[in-house]
């Protein structure tokens, strides 16, 4: 049998059982403590200083004044900052050179006694800049230095074609041919990025907001040439990370080097304002979008471009192209990347990298196809149903998009629907409603963990998995507890520390998936070792260890992915062109759920943000002065609660043998990724104006 192939009987309690998550009380009663929440004896504070040029190098930085203030241990230039070997990522090559690639870029880091003097000597620090003409911030469609990279994020081809798309676009009778921009877009998880740094007998102990502790504690032994084990990374709560914590960010990088320096802990917290310049964003896309079909709807011709923007600092590429290569039927395909080095912060991952900006764009095409050909957009996408993933001819492991559909559109009121644009009124309000699927790859990573049962009937289960906010403990506990066939509140979970058997990170939606089976293997493991022992056990109990990699060394014969489908209800005043959503269904398929109660959670928290995409998110860098306009959450408007309404979860069925024991998708991202196309879609037919530049802020509608 492959590796990759499970028998699921019903699954053993209490998975599935939507019980309340572990620690929930220690955070709602302040208990929890972040990185930032540590103090060790002595502690010092950090507060860096970013650069204030588009581009350049820093030719002189005067600290006397910041020195001389009462409290200030020490300013860290580039001049005087420990030497850091070679960074694998080099945007944590912090105070190492004189370069200063683009407004934003951290150029030095006061440190003093308490955190009012650590800033108030930030602002004192003169840095005197070279800096260069002709700064280029901005993308363009026609960019003359526009690339097409061998490989985008996440390891895709930059460039797939199938059959002749050219030729096939030509001849089709009824075509689409339209480009819509996704502007950045900023993480701004809750909790902004935060490290104590602590070096006692010669050991490193660095408290970080990350989401992954082990991949925190491999980039920190190669920067600063130590060996895993002198260093132990804590990230025992994470307030949100939306990818913008996958990888360690400056900061830490900062702390540790102050610690070094100043012989003293260090804390240093991003400060919310400096977050889009350094933690990572979504780089702006401009996708072209081209579909030709027959009368009948099916499509002949898809050709999906998407140019993007990275940093001169490192090459991340938004995969959004990569889904038009899962989603249709289509036998003349072609799906291209464009990417330009620009003078602008380095983009990274953000919730559903690829899969989000580019299903924008697809699912909004779609919609334009559907009205094209005066079909139902419902009708369109079961008409385009591959029977195999379009790129590769593998099998889906499963795939329940039209499930998702028919049961959404059930659920949401679909029909009967008008399919007239612009004319359903109240008063001032137009009215509409607009559908968009979705799609996220199915991601597994192997992981080690070890279950141990102690001689009083308890269990311990550790594995150094993150819990950003999702409930990993709870569900964690669920799976052991079910492996085990004992009681969930006998069962231990630690996570969150390098300390602990390495683990995937939480990101790619492939936490639960990735734990949990090594989780489950150890546990089952384990109990077979328990029910074969007879007598007493031994004092220090059991313990079994397991990892996953054999399992997960290769790929697996199926085109694995999780589906969905987002509903939504629009208002659009007439007379000051504020759009508002009325309600948003979504409906996923993302195999078995694990916990009831948190996966809704993830599902909505995804459908709010693909809301505040559609409507209100959105960043632009300032061409004169370079960097983010708009860097706090005063400018830039994530959905606060009076912008949520009826937002509604569900899911269908499916049990997909060819995934891992639980028999579970990820769940992290896929719920931002048909929003913003439910949203506009429902715009248009609300208006009857197609908007392709998001956010549809009132000044685009009026
Ligand atoms: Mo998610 S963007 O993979 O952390």
């Amino acid at each position: 049998m492959s590796p990759h192939t499970f028998p699921l009987g019903p699954p053993p309690y209490p998975l599935g059982e939507p019980l309340v998550r572990r620690e929930g009380r220690e955070k709602v009663t302040g208990a929890a403590r972040y990185a930032a929440e540590h103090t060790p004896p002595g502690c010092a504070y950090g507060w860096p200083v970013a650069a204030g040029i588009p581009r350049g190098r820093v030719a002189a930085v005067d600290t006397a004044e910041a020195l001389a203030l009462p409290g200030v241990i020490t300013v860290l230039t580039h001049e005087n900052a420990p030497r850091l070997a070679a960074a694998e990522d080099p945007t944590l090559s912090v105070l190492q050179e004189d370069r200063v690639p683009h407004r934003g870029w951290y150029v030095a880091l006061a440190v003093a006694d308490t955190l009012e003097t650590a800033r108030a000597a930030a602002e004192a620090v003169r840095v005197t800049y070279e800096t260069d003409d002709g700064a280029d911030v901005l993308l363009r469609a026609d960019h003359p230095r526009l690339y097409e990279p061998e490989e985008v994020n996440g390891g895709y081809p930059g460039t797939r074609e199938r059959g002749d798309f050219e030729g096939a676009f030509a001849a089709a009778p009824v075509t689409v041919d339209a480009t819509y921009h996704v502007p950045p877009l900023h993480n701004h998880p809750m909790e902004p990025h935060a490290s104590t740094a602590h070096w006692s007998e010669g050991h490193l102990t660095v408290y970080d907001s990350n989401q992954g502790a082990t991949k925190a504690c491999e980039d920190l032994a190669a920067l600063f040439k130590l060996d895993k084990s002198e260093i132990t990374v804590v990230s025992e709560h994470v307030g949100g990370g939306f990818g913008s914590k996958g990888t360690p960010r400056p900061q830490v990088v900062l702390a540790v080097m102050a610690a070094r320096h100043t012989g003293r802990p260090v804390k240093v917290s991003v400060p919310r304002r400096e977050m889009p310049a350094v933690v990572g964003h979504r780089a702006p896309t401009i996708q072209r979008v081209r579909l030709g079909a027959g009368n009948d709807g099916v499509i002949t011709a898809l050709s999906h471009e998407s140019a993007t923007h990275t940093s001169t600092v490192t090459e991340f590429v938004e995969q959004a192209a990569v889904p038009a290569r899962v989603m249709y039927a289509s036998p003349n395909s072609r799906t291209v990347h464009r990417v330009v080095p620009l003078d602008v912060p380095t983009p990274s991952w953000m919730r559903a990298p690829g899969e989000c900006p580019g299903m924008y764009a697809l699912e909004s095409a779609m919609d334009e196809l559907a009205v094209q050909l005066g079909i139902d957009p419902i009708e369109l996408r079961m008409r385009n149903e591959p029977d195999t993933e379009p790129d590769s001819d593998r099998a889906f492991s499963s795939r329940h998009l039209m499930g998702c559909l028919r049961d959404g559109a059930e659920r949401f009121g679909w029909s009967p629907r008008d399919p007239r644009p612009g004319v359903r009124r109240e008063g001032d309000l137009l009215l509409g409603t607009g559908v968009a699927a979705s799609t996220y790859p199915v991601l597994i990573v192997g992981s080690d963990a070890e279950a141990h049962a102690d001689r009083d009937g308890t269990f311990r289960i550790r594995v150094n998995a993150t819990d950003i906010g999702t409930g990993a403990r709870t569900v964690l506990a669920q799976i052991a507890a079910g492996a085990l066939m004992a009681p969930e509140d006998r069962v231990r979970i630690e996570i969150g520390n390098s300390d602990l058997p390495p683990a995937m990170l939480a990101g790619g939606s492939a936490g639960t998936g990735s734990w949990g089976w090594v989780v489950h293997k150890a546990c089952t493991a384990l109990r077979a070792r328990l029910r074969d022992h007879v007598g007493p056990l031994p004092a220090d109990g059991f313990t079994v260890a397991a990892d996953t990699r054999q399992e997960n060394s290769e790929r697996s014969p199926y085109a694995r992915h999780s589906f969905g489908a987002t509903f939504a209800e629009v208002q659009v005043d007439t007379v000051t062109g504020e759009i508002r959503v009325r309600r948003l269904t979504g409906v996923f398929a993302t195999g078995r759920i694990l916990n009831p109660r948190t996966a809704r959670s993830q599902f909505i928290g995804g459908m709010t943000m693909g809301l505040g995409m559609a409507l209100t998110e959105g960043s632009e860098m300032d061409p004169e002065f370079g960097g983010f306009a708009g860097c706090d959450l005063a400018g830039y408007h994530v959905p606060a609660c009076a912008d949520a309404p009826r937002i509604e979860a569900y899911w269908v069925e499916e049990e997909d043998p060819h995934l891992n024991p639980m028999g579970s998708k990820g769940i992290g991202e896929i719920g931002i990724v048909g929003t913003a196309a439910a949203v506009t879609n429902a715009v248009w037919h609300a208006t009857g104006v197609r908007l392709r530049d998001i956010p549809l802020t009132p000044d685009k509608v009026l």
